[in-house]
């Protein structure tokens, strides 16, 4: 009798399997992502109305941590979900293993950069470093002097 071997099933059962890890990953974190993005989406847009989003509305919404939390989240979250996305797409179409790894390196390079300046971003912004913040009235932030 001949053997078929199934479809995609791993050569290995030794060893992480990361692919399994990718694929729940994507259903978890797209679980997370849709309440923190409509969230963002709705307290932004719908609540305020996109006219309101100055620099003021950001000093204040990251005055307090939960803001940070959660935008700090969602960039973690979407960015390695969109990257491991991306790079399910580059494996299905890619033909040359050389390009594949050359897609794939450069993915996770970017996605790297990317948290790594939006992180840089939340974590140190700081307010005062707009002279002009105190002349905005509507924020209860004072900065100095
Ligand atoms: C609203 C929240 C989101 C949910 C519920 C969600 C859900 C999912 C799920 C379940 C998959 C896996 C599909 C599969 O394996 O067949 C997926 C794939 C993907 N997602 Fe998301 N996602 C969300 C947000 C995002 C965001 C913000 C990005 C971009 C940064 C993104 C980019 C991708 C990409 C590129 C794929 C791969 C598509 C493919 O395999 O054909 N998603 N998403």
């Amino acid at each position: 009798m001949v053997t078929i071997e199934t479809p995609r099933s791993p050569r290995s059962r030794k060893g992480a399997k990361w692919e399994k890890w990718g694929w729940l990953y994507m259903r978890a974190s797209g679980v997370v992502l849709l309440v923190l993005i409509f969230g963002h989406l709705f307290i932004n847009l719908f609540q305020n109305g996109i006219q309101a989003i100055t620099f003021a509305f950001v000093a204040g919404k990251w005055a307090d941590p939960f803001w940070k939390i959660w935008d700090g989240a969602m960039l973690w979250l979407a960015l390695i979900h969109g990257t491991n996305g991306m790079r399910t797409i580059a494996n299905d179409y890619t033909v040359r293993l050389g390009m594949r790894k050359f897609l794939n390196v450069t993915l996770w390079v970017v996605c790297f950069a990317l948290i790594i300046l939006g992180t840089l971003v939340i974590t140190t912004f700081d307010p005062c470093s707009d002279p002009s913040v105190n002349q905005i009235a509507d924020i209860s932030i004072h900065c100095g002097k």
